[in-house]
C-alpha cells in the first residue's frame, strides 16, 4: 500500500514538473531533484508493475520499435497555408476578406519551422499522433509522439478531442546532435526542420526520445463541440487542458496590428531558441471562417506572411580548390545561384576537407545555405532525402591545383598546404593581399587586375608594383587600361608609400600576423629596425603574442632582410605614423565582437574607430569578450553574449560612445 501511494505521489510530482518545464517553460524543481524522483519511480515501478500508471512519466523514453509506420487517414484533411511575402500582398489578403462583408480580426502566431502533427485524444488520453503526410493520409507515429514531453499524455479533462500543431527541434538541440554525429562520423543534419522530421520518423522510439523534440499546438478541430466561437478562445481552452500554446499568440484588431506584430517578430526572430520562417494570421471568428471557406489546399481565412529566408536550398554543382597566399588549400562550394537575403550566392567556402566530410557533402547534393545574422553564407549540410544516387563522393586533392606540387599536411592540423614558394596562386594571392583594403589599401588594384598584371609579367613580386610607373607605355598597349585609370593607380601606389609601419607589417604577409597584431607591433617598436633587432623573448613579452607567433616574426625577419632593405630603398615609410596613441577607457585594451546590422556605420568603420583606440575586434564571443555590439537581426553571438553575461552595446550606446571620442 505504501508503495502504491508513493508511486502515485511521484507520478504526480513528475507529471507536474514536466508540465511546468516543457509546457510553461517555468520549472518548479531542480534537474537533480527531477532525476532523483525519476530514479525512485523507475525502481518502484520495476518492483510493483501492477501499481504503475500506464501513462507514467517514466514511459517518455520510448521503447517501441516498429518495422514501418501504419497509415492513418485524417478525419478532415490537414490543409496547408497560402503565403504572402510583403505588405502589399498582406493588404490584398485583408481586402479579400472585407469584400465578403466580414470585418477581420486576426490571431497572429509564429510560423514555426517544423512539421505538422495531428493529435487524437479519447476520454482525455492521447491515442494517436499522425504526421500530415499528403494532407489526406499521414503516418501513425504515436510511439514517437509520446516521447515529446510537451505533449500531454493525459488531459486535464476526459475529452474526445483532436488538435493540430507543429513538432520542431530547438536550435541548440541540433547543434548538440550534430556534434554527437560528428563524433560517430555521421554526416551533419542540414537544418532543424529536417532534423525534426527525421526524428519523428525514427522507427525506434528510443531513438526519437533522444532527439528532444518539442511541439506547439495551434489548431483545435470541431470547436463547436465545446461551444467555442473563436480561434483565440480555443487556444485559451486547450491551454487549460495542458497543451503548449505559443506564448506569442496575439489577437490584433486589424491588418495594421498584424504588421506591427510582424515587425516585432522579425526583430525577435534570432533571439528565439527555435526557427520561425514567418507569421501566421488567422481570422478569429469561426462563423466567418465557415463562410469564407477554403480552396483544395488552403483555408481562405488564414495566410502565412513569409519572412525573407535566412536559409535556402540549392544544388552543390561542384567543389573546387583554391590556394591562398600562405599556400593553404580551401575547398569551395560552387552552387546553383540562389538569392539569399537580397544577394545572389553562387559560391561558399567549405573551409577544409574535414568540414566537407563532417557535413557529409557529395557533389550533386541539394544543400542548405544559411546566413543567419552573419554576412558570410555557410553550407550547413545536405538534404539526404533528395539524393538520386547520381551524386559523386568528395575526394580531397593531393596536388596543388595550380602548380601541381604534392600538398602537405602538418601533424594535428586540418589544413593542407602547397609548399611551393613559387606557386603562382600563392604569389598572386600575396600580391592581392598586399594591395587590399586593410593592408596597403591601393585603390584601383582589384583582384582581377592584380592577377592580370601577374600573368602579363608586370608584377611578379611586391617591389614590382612600385616600378609600374616605368612600364606605363607597355601597359597602355593592353586593352582595358586607359591612361587616366593607369595614372590614378600609379598615384595611389606612390602615395601608399606613406601608409606607415602597421599597414606594411600586415601587407607583407608575415605568417600569423593579422592587422591587429601589426598595429600592436608598430606601436611597440615605432620603426622596422627596432622590430628586426628584437628577439623572441622581447616579442613574447607583448600581450597577445605567444611563443609560436614570436618565433614566426623572428624567423621571418631573419629570412627577409634583403626584401625589407629593398622596400626601404623604394622609399616605403616603415615608421609608426599614428604618432601619439589614442586612449579611451571604454575602448582601449577591450575586446569587442560585432553582430547584426548597425544602421549608421559599416562594420569596417566601427572596427577602424575601435582599433584606432587600441580596442580589439574579434569574430567570436568568449568569456574574454568585454563588449558585444548588437545591431538589427543579430546572430547567435548575441545569444552567447547573453548566456555569458557580457556587456552589450546597442546602436544607441555605440553612437553615444563614438560621439564622446
Ligand atoms: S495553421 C488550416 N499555424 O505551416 C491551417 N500552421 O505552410 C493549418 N505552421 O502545414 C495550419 N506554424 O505545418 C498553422 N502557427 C501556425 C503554424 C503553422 C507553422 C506550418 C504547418 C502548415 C504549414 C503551412
Amino acid at each position: 500500500m505504501e508503495a502504491k501511494k508513493r508511486i502515485e505521489e511521484l507520478t504526480a510530482i513528475l507529471n507536474d514538473a514536466n508540465y511546468r518545464y516543457y509546457v510553461l517553460d517555468d520549472p518548479n524543481i531542480t534537474d537533480d531533484e527531477y532525476v532523483k524522483y525519476m530514479v525512485e519511480l523507475t525502481k518502484l515501478e520495476e518492483k510493483y508493475p501492477e501499481y504503475a500508471d500506464p501513462l507514467s512519466p517514466t514511459k517518455r523514453v520510448g521503447g517501441v520499435a516498429v518495422e514501418k509506420f501504419e497509415k492513418h487517414t485524417h478525419k478532415t484533411p490537414m490543409l496547408s497555408l497560402s503565403n504572402v511575402f510583403n505588405e502589399e500582398e498582406l493588404r490584398e489578403f485583408d481586402k479579400r476578406i472585407k469584400k465578403e462583408g466580414i470585418t477581420p480580426e486576426y490571431v497572429c502566431e509564429y510560423k514555426i519551422d517544423g512539421l505538422s502533427i495531428s493529435l487524437i485524444y479519447e476520454k482525455g488520453i492521447l491515442v494517436k499522433g499522425v504526421t500530415r503526410g499528403d494532407g489526406i493520409t499521414g503516418e501513425d507515429v504515436t510511439n514517437n509522439v509520446k516521447t515529446i514531453k510537451s505533449i500531454p499524455l493525459k488531459l486535464e479533462k476526459p475529452l474526445d478531442i483532436e488538435v493540430r500543431g507543429e513538432v520542431f527541434m530547438h536550435r541548440d538541440t541540433l547543434t548538440k546532435l550534430n556534434e554527437e554525429r560528428e563524433k560517430q562520423h555521421l554526416p551533419a543534419l542540414a537544418n532543424v526542420r529536417n532534423a525534426a522530421a527525421g526524428s519523428l520518423r525514427q522507427l525506434d522510439s528510443k531513438e526519437a526520445a533522444k532527439r528532444n523534440l518539442d511541439a506547439f499546438i495551434y489548431f483545435l478541430m470541431e470547436p463547436e463541440k465545446f461551444n467555442l466561437k473563436t480561434h483565440y478562445d480555443s487556444m485559451m481552452f486547450i491551454k487549460k487542458l495542458g497543451f503548449k500554446v505559443m506564448p506569442s499568440t496575439k489577437l490584433v484588431k486589424d491588418v495594421d496590428g498584424v504588421l506591427a506584430y510582424i515587425k516585432e517578430a522579425e526583430k525577435n526572430r534570432n533571439k528565439l531558441t527555435f526557427d520561425i520562417d514567418g507569421v501566421v494570421l488567422k481570422h478569429n471568428i469561426y462563423a466567418d471562417q465557415i463562410e469564407l471557406g477554403r480552396t483544395a489546399k488552403y483555408p481562405k481565412w488564414a495566410t502565412a506572411y513569409k519572412f525573407q529566408a535566412q536559409e535556402v536550398l540549392t544544388k552543390l554543382k561542384d567543389i573546387i580548390f583554391t590556394v591562398g597566399r600562405t599556400g593553404r588549400i580551401t575547398p569551395n562550394a560552387i552552387l546553383e545561384p540562389v538569392i539569399l537575403m537580397g544577394s545572389t550566392i553562387s559560391r561558399a567556402t567549405l573551409h577544409n576537407a574535414d568540414y566537407v566530410v563532417s557535413k557529409g557533402l557529395k557533389i550533386g547534393d541539394i544543400v542548405s545555405i544559411k546566413k543567419a545574422g552573419d554576412v558570410i553564407p555557410a553550407v550547413t549540410g545536405a538534404v539526404y532525402e533528395r539524393r538520386t544516387g547520381k551524386e559523386k563522393d568528395f575526394v580531397m586533392i593531393s596536388n596543388c591545383p595550380m602548380c601541381h606540387e604534392p600538398l602537405v599536411k602538418k601533424e594535428g592540423q586540418v589544413d593542407y598546404f602547397c609548399p611551393n614558394p613559387n606557386c603562382p596562386a600563392r604569389n598572386i594571392n600575396s600580391l592581392i593581399h598586399y594591395v587590399s583594403r586593410d593592408a596597403m589599401n591601393i585603390e584601383g588594384l582589384g583582384d582581377e587586375i592584380v592577377e592580370e598584371l601577374y600573368n602579363l609579367g608586370f608584377v611578379k613580386r611586391i617591389p614590382d608594383f612600385y616600378d609600374l610607373k616605368s612600364k606605363k607605355d607597355a601597359l597602355l598597349e593592353y586593352d582595358g587600361y586607359g591612361e587616366q585609370s593607369i595614372n590614378k593607380i600609379l598615384e595611389n601606389i606612390e602615395s601608399s608609400k606613406q601608409n606607415g609601419l602597421a599597414r606594411v607589417l600586415y601587407a607583407i604577409g608575415i605568417p600569423g600576423i593579422g592587422s591587429k597584431t601589426a598595429k600592436i607591433l608598430s606601436h611597440r617598436f615605432g620603426n622596422i629596425d627596432a622590430l628586426m633587432n628584437s628577439d623572441i623573448d622581447a616579442l613574447e613579452e607583448i600581450p597577445d603574442i605567444g611563443n609560436t607567433l614570436a618565433t614566426n616574426i623572428f624567423e621571418y625577419f631573419k629570412d627577409h632582410q634583403d626584401f625589407i632593405t629593398e622596400l626601404k630603398n623604394i622609399g616605403i615609410n616603415m615608421n609608426e605614423i599614428d604618432g601619439e596613441r589614442k586612449v579611451n577607457d571604454l575602448i582601449t585594451g577591450k575586446k569587442f565582437v560585432i553582430t547584426g546590422t548597425i544602421n549608421d556605420y559599416s562594420r569596417n568603420e566601427i572596427r577602424d574607430i575601435l582599433e584606432s583606440y587600441d580596442g580589439i575586434v574579434s569574430e567570436s564571443v568568449s568569456k574574454n569578450t568585454d563588449v558585444v555590439i548588437v545591431g538589427d537581426a543579430p546572430g547567435s553571438k548575441y545569444d552567447k553574449a547573453l548566456k555569458l553575461n557580457i556587456n552589450i552595446w546597442n546602436e544607441e550606446k555605440l553612437k553615444e560612445v563614438f560621439k564622446s571620442l
